[in-house]
């Protein structure tokens, strides 16, 4: 492993344009459980509650298991070490930027400026009707779902729904980043789920070298995957990060 973290360290340090493809993983240790694995959060919450046609349906049920898991649950998570060194990896002109599929904000909050997010952010909620948008905190969540002053109507959080499109602008900048890209960081994800899990395709079909982070082999590890650092996304990127500077 010392000698992989060694060869990474250089190649990050030489690369002219590295982006990071994150998912959950990279937020574990801020305290916030993965989808999927023997505690993920789909393992407690049905994904229902996350599928459009169910909200629409039934917006109070959907709001309960939204409001559990994403504002109370997620609200007082910070950032955390692997988070901070891909901010300082941008800082020095190494990462070009950060494509998540992660709604917590976390990248943002440590200091990353460029992040596209596949996902949306859970910091925003919107009302269906008149488009109007709101913070967590403007918002009384005690009542659900909750209600647009203007129109009454139900404001949904604006992070993308199953069944949902992904934020096109966030799409056209990640596929355009990931072809661009000459070296690929991916941190803390399965892989499962489309089309988030086809940027680092995307990067490793335009030559781009890829370098994983992650607990556990995904789907990436066997395919695509050209250095496979197995551990918690944390201690890994600090070393490198000591490694670099
Ligand atoms: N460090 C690095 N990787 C970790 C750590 C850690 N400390 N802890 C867990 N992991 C890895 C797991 O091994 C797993 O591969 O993080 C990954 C988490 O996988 P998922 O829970 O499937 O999360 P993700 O890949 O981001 O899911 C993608 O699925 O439900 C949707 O919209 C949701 O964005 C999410 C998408």
């Amino acid at each position: 492993m010392k000698e992989d973290l060694q060869k990474v360290a250089e190649i990050i340090s030489n690369s002219k344009s590295m982006i990071a493809f994150t998912g959950a993983g990279i937020s574990v240790e801020s305290g916030i459980p993965p989808f999927r694995g023997p505690d993920g959060l789909w393992s407690r919450c049905d994904p229902k509650c996350l599928d459009l046609d169910y909200f629409h349906l039934n917006p109070k049920d959907s709001w309960l298991a939204i409001k559990s898991i994403f504002y109370d649950f997620f609200g007082e998570a910070k950032y955390n070490g692997a988070h901070k060194v891909l901010a300082n990896f941008e800082e020095k002109g190494l990462l070009k930027a950060v494509v998540t599929q992660n709604i917590d904000n976390l990248h943002q909050e440590a200091g990353s400026k460029t992040v596209y997010e596949f996902h949306g952010n859970s910091q925003k909620l919107v009302c269906l009707q008149c488009g109007k948008n709101y913070v967590p905190s403007e918002v009384n969540l005690d009542e659900l779902p909750p209600k647009c002053v203007n129109d009454k109507k139900i404001l949904k959080p604006d992070f993308v729904f199953f069944g949902e499109g992904i934020p096109e602008t966030a799409y056209r900048k990640s596929l355009q980043a990931a072809r661009n890209a000459d070296v690929v960081l991916v941190i803390g994800t399965t892989g499962e789920v489309m089309p988030a899990a086809t940027i680092p395709t995307e990067a490793k079909r335009n030559g781009a070298v890829v370098i994983e982070i992650n607990t556990e082999e995904s789907n990436y590890t066997e395919s695509i995957t050209d250095f496979f650092l197995q551990g918690k996304a944390s201690e890994i990127l600090m070393e490198i990060d000591e490694l670099i500077s």
